[in-house]
């Protein structure tokens, strides 16, 4: 690396590529001639060492287990903060005044009502649906709802369709835990917290008042904050991808819904706590843990290991207290947590999991916290992408708002068949 490039020879001939900093973190090589002027491009499938844009937002040092949302660490976001005051943060960049946050929670409490005819569109899906199923569909039909927040060169609609999408998910996901069970759908309370209206939303019935636990509104707001945003993870850069194609906010919100219920990805919180519960006793961790390092078993312990962090997932940390103070409050004394402690314990002390960096990532403990509140398994994946969402909108709004924007297109390495002559189907 000479001064701020570096050097390659290709085919004979030399090429310097400039080298750029941003404010903290790795340099990055900036190779955008390089097809031009070599002919050749990079290849990386998976993105492990590339960077695919510039951001301001989220920064992770996976080495040393540090996750900053617009430079304030999670872990002092998630001890003082609240879960709308992040929201704004990720969106304006700075933390709010007191006026500036009430303002913002106004606005947001006045959007989370749904179009009317919106609750029938759930009545198309069978009862048993996953409600992640049912989060891609009603996310993606929000384009035809709000036409008046789709226009993404307007930065007003663009504010609008952000608030929209933040406001509205809480009342999405609560009515598809609702349609699952068969109850009736509940209206938002505008006098309640952002997590508090989602929690009444999902628990509450008409037939009587709901009560908002403090304890639990204060373990998922923080949940919530926890699953903010996290860089450019494989849903964010499905968003960002969707979005550089000019597709309405919503549609890119719906695409990031989808990419994030894989198991590898989001949905990894629903596979944990199946994994927890099937392990079912603590006897049994050894022969899972045997299981994981089978390289001929497809098992891998859920919740375990990180693209990014090669120490602690500091999400985890504040995971696992935030556990202890639920099951506290609630009184609930949940054997699969002491399996949880026992199984991280074997894994961190276990060769395997030592020399491959696995440590328990944001999935591994949440689903004992939201098991505990009363979600079923099957809504965990939907609260990350509830959460998210204010991620995936910072994000897109970050992408679409960069002068130099331009459509995500990667080329390939192609290794089918080169030029060959049509056979008629009376020679084959
Ligand atoms: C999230 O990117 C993000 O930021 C995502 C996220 C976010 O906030 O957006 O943090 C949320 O998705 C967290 C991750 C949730 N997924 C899981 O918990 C599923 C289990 N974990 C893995 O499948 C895996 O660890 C990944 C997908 C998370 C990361 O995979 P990588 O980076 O592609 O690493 P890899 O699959 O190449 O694994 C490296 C090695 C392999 O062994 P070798 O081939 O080198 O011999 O570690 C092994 C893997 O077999 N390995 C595991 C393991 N995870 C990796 N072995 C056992 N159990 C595991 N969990």
């Amino acid at each position: 690396m000479v001064g701020n490039q570096v050097k390659l020879n290709a085919n004979g001939q030399d090429f310097d590529y400039p080298v750029l900093s941003g404010s903290v973190g790795p340099d990055v090589i900036d190779i955008r001639k390089l097809y031009a002027q070599t002919g050749m491009f990079t290849f990386d499938p998976g993105f492990t060492s590339t960077a695919s844009c510039e951001s301001a937002l989220t920064y992770i040092d996976g080495d040393e287990g540090v996750l900053l949302h617009r430079g304030y660490s999670i872990e002092q976001l998630s001890e003082h903060s609240s879960f709308m005051e992040v929201s704004y943060l990720m969106l304006n960049g700075e933390l709010p005044s007191k006026a500036e946050l009430s303002d913002f929670s106004h606005t947001i409490t006045r959007h989370t009502m749904l179009h009317e005819q919106l609750a029938t569109f759930y009545r198309g899906f069978r009862r048993d649906a996953h409600p992640m199923a049912i989060m891609c569909g009603v996310v993606g039909a929000l384009s035809a709802f709000y036409h008046d927040s789709t226009d993404i060169a307007d930065p007003m609609q663009r504010k609008i369709a952000s608030h929209r999408l933040i406001a509205k998910m809480p009342t999405i996901a609560a009515m598809a835990y609702k349609y699952s069970v068969g109850q009736p759908f509940m209206y938002p309370d505008n006098n309640l917290s952002y997590t508090g209206n989602f929690l009444r939303m999902t628990f509450g019935v008409p037939a009587e008042e709901y009560e908002v636990v403090p304890a639990v509104e204060q373990a998922l707001d923080r949940i919530f904050i926890l699953h903010a945003d996290h860089e450019q993870n494989a849903s964010t850069s499905t968003v960002r991808l969707a979005g550089s194609s000019g597709a309405n906010p919503f549609a890119c919100i719906a695409a990031g819904i989808a990419c994030l219920w894989g198991p590898a990805h989001g949905g990894a919180n629903e596979a944990a706590l199946n994994m927890l519960k099937e392990i079912g006793t603590p006897d049994k961790i050894p022969h899972y843990i045997e299981r994981a390092k089978d390289k001929n078993d497809p098992f891998r312990l859920m919740g375990f290991g990180h693209r990014v962090y090669k120490n602690y997932d500091p999400r985890a940390t504040v995971m696992q207290k935030t556990v202890r103070e639920v099951l506290a409050a609630l009184k609930v004394n949940d054997p699969i947590f002491d399996v949880a402690l026992q199984l991280e314990e074997m894994a961190l002390n276990d060769p395997y999991f030592i020399e491959k960096k696995l440590f328990p990532n944001v999935d591994f403990y949440s689903g004992i916290i939201l098991s505990a509140i009363g979600f079923p398994t099957t809504m965990f994946t939907v609260l990350f992408a509830l959460a998210r969402t204010v991620g995936w909108v910072a994000q897109w709004n970050e992408m679409i708002s960069d002068p130099g924007q331009k459509i995500g297109r990667p080329r390939q390495l192609y290794t089918g068949p080169t030029q060959r002559d049509y056979v008629p189907l009376s020679s084959r």
